[in-house]
């Protein structure tokens, strides 16, 4: 007996030394495993349940258990569960009497991260309206298109905003939209002000009949992303994305008794689904910024006891650049949540504010695939394995580069990229794993979709993201495909930015694209032009047009002027060339501006200017 036990003993242990050498991440996968499939089954029980159980239900029980814990802490004020659920009963009693809204209607927000931006959502929720999330940085053409496409009557926005409101309200008044600020007068036709109706609202409970026939497939939000042409698209968010995303934190094991810091725009999934409705699911306080500070970053984390933040590689980057300090180690932050770090800045951040578990995720709004880093290999942003794979099926294939497209085999069918080559990532699109797509918009949804994948009349979606898979599983993120770069955390539709320059009355044809920066993440925007005939490039009524339709991440910061453009065979413009040369006028013999933002101009660019921005003089 004792014999068998010591040897069974002996066993063990040879086995728990031979995982910990061949399989180092064993114990990190299987408890993401565990987590994952309880979330999952969770999942599958909402799917079933009836009536139907929505995160705003999850709210409500939230405020049953605990009406007086602190849900927001903003500026310096708290709010608690039961105060937020009694504003929002206002908000949606004053707009059932103002906007006569009932079940389906969708609700434009614009308002900035304030506390108002969440009940003003749950509000909504409780009348069983979709919410299209605007973000407060579009203007004008953008701004109007953005809200067309979600099909809503009724735009709440903050005093704050009005300006860009009455920019586009002639507009909106032809369409009879109705236009609600949450201010207490207004002296606009047109505006109608909110706040004194929500002052004077009961704070009685509303029924959840109003809501009866939302389920999960319903949609419950529009969030925005700027998709590989055009204008922003709206992606559909349905009740069950919005339950799944807002498990993240859960996988990422964040708890109750966690306290969670928002510095991301509540516009957006990040900041919105990931920060916002996964606090609500785990029933935890929020410490909500209007924007992102790095100064005051350390001291809210230790004010507040924050012990999970969010972050976008920008910001991480940004707090390593940040001066030393004797107490930067002195903060209870246990958990990073985000995406799009770099390595080195990986490591610079562990090193200077300790140790951190940092959960990187690679999402996408709309798509049906992600990948969690939960185990705490630098620069991957997951790891391949059978659970997730069997329950989400997704591949990487060879993909060309140039002609942007998937190489397809004599059969038609894509080829998988092999272990370490880099391949555009797909998700098969299935019951478990759909793709709603983007509203009003069957062009752009289809273009996502791709079929004759691995067998004849498959369907998969295309995330648009090029990806590569390692001999250890692990997963690492590549590159956008195309149309696209990212900007200080911001996605740049590039067709959307070359409409804004042909505005400007010089400029005939922009071909626009991202340029690399030494020591920025991203790419910064550059846009090659041809001229009209007998035109001159018009340096301030460029600037203009520009400033006036784009938000700051999106303008184009160097401009050169070409006598054509160069196309493909497709028509498409040629960028790869011009990506590779960048903006050294040394190398460049076209004309080259530079947007130089305290002049409020373009002006001629300078081999000067060339070697401040590369010494950090000039600040982009
Ligand atoms: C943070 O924690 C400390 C010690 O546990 C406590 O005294 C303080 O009140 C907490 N701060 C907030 C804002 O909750
Ligand atoms: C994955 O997580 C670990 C630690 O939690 C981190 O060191 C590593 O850099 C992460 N990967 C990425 C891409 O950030």
């Amino acid at each position: 007996m004792y014999m068998c036990f010591t040897v069974l003993a002996g066993l063990a242990i040879l086995l728990f030394s031979y995982i910990r050498t061949f399989c180092p991440y064993f114990s990190d996968d299987c408890a993401y495993i565990l987590r994952s499939l309880k979330l999952g089954f969770r999942l599958i029980k909402y799917k079933k349940i009836k009536p139907f159980y929505s995160i705003l239900d999850c709210f409500l029980d939230a405020v049953k258990r605990h009406p007086a814990k602190i849900l927001l802490h903003f500026e310096g004020r708290t709010y608690s569960y039961g105060e937020v659920d009694k504003q929002s009963n206002k908000v949606a009693r004053a707009l059932q009497a103002e906007a006569r809204l009932k079940e389906g209607d969708a609700v434009a927000l614009f308002l900035p991260n304030e506390p108002c931006f969440v009940w003003t959502w749950l509000g909504l929720a409780k009348l069983g309206c979709p919410v299209a999330l605007l973000n407060f940085n579009i203007r004008s053409k953008s701004l109007l298109h953005c809200f067309s496409c979600c099909g809503a009557k009724v735009i709440i926005a903050s005093p704050e905003l009005q300006d860009a409101v009455e920019e586009v309200l002639p507009t909106l008044r032809e369409q009879g939209i109705s236009v609600y600020l949450l201010s207490d007068s207004s002296s606009v036709r047109g505006i109608s002000a909110l706040s004194g109706k929500i002052s004077q609202a009961s704070d009685e409970p509303l029924s959840p009949d109003l809501r009866s026939n939302i389920n999960i497939k319903s949609t419950a939000l529009y969030i925005y992303t700027s998709g590989t042409t055009g204008l922003p698209k709206a992606a559909v968010v349905t009740h069950e994305r919005v339950w799944a995303a807002s498990f993240l934190q859960a996988a990422c094991g964040v708890t109750a008794e966690d306290i969670f810091y928002i510095n991301l725009p509540l516009y957006h999934s990040a900041g919105f689904l990931i920060g916002m409705a996964g606090s609500i699911e785990r029933g935890i306080t929020i410490v909500l910024r209007r924007k992102f500070s790095a100064s005051q970053f350390w001291d809210d984390c230790r004010k507040y006891n924050v012990t999970v933040m969010q972050y976008i590689g920008e910001t991480l980057r940004y707090l390593c650049n940040t001066p030393r300090k004797e107490n930067e180690k002195d903060h209870k932050v246990r958990i990073a949540i985000g995406n799009g770090v770099r390595s080195d800045v990986w490591s610079d951040f562990l090193n200077r504010f300790g140790d951190i578990k940092v959960r990187e995720l690679y999402a996408a709004t709309e798509g049906n695939i992600g990948f969690i880093n939960y185990t705490s290999k630098i620069g991957a942003v997951g790891r391949v394995n059978f659970v997730h794979r069997f329950f989400f099926p997704y591949t990487l294939i060879k993909f060309d580069i140039e002609r942007e497209e998937p190489i397809r085999n004599s059969e038609g069918l894509c080829i998988e990229a092999a272990t370490g080559e880099t391949g555009l990532l797909v998700g098969k699109i299935t019951r478990r794993s759909p793709f709603v797509g983007y509203a009003g918009n069957k062009q752009q949804t289809d273009r996502k979709r791709l079929c004759n994948v691995l067998k004849k009349g498959d369907l998969y979606f295309n995330t648009g993201d090029l990806l590569r898979f390692d001999h250890e599983k692990f997963v690492y993120f590549q590159d956008r495909v195309g149309d696209t770069f990212r900007w200080k955390g911001e996605n740049v539709a590039t067709s959307e930015v070359a409409d804004t320059l042909t505005m400007a009355r010089c400029i005939l044809e922009a071909n626009v694209y991202g340029v690399k920066v030494e020591g920025h993440e991203g790419r910064i925007g550059m846009a090659a032009v041809t001229l009209r005939e007998e035109e001159d490039f018009d340096c301030s009524d460029t600037y203009k047009q520009v400033v006036g339709y784009l938000p700051a991440y999106a303008r184009p910061r160097f401009v050169r002027i070409q006598p054509r453009l160069e196309m493909t065979g497709t028509f498409k413009m040629k960028k790869v060339k011009l990506v590779e040369e960048g903006f050294n006028p040394a190398l460049i013999e076209d004309p080259l501006y530079f947007l130089d933002p305290e002049k409020k101009t373009y002006v001629p660019m300078t081999e000067e200017i060339y070697r401040a921005i590369a010494s950090r003089e000039i600040k982009l």
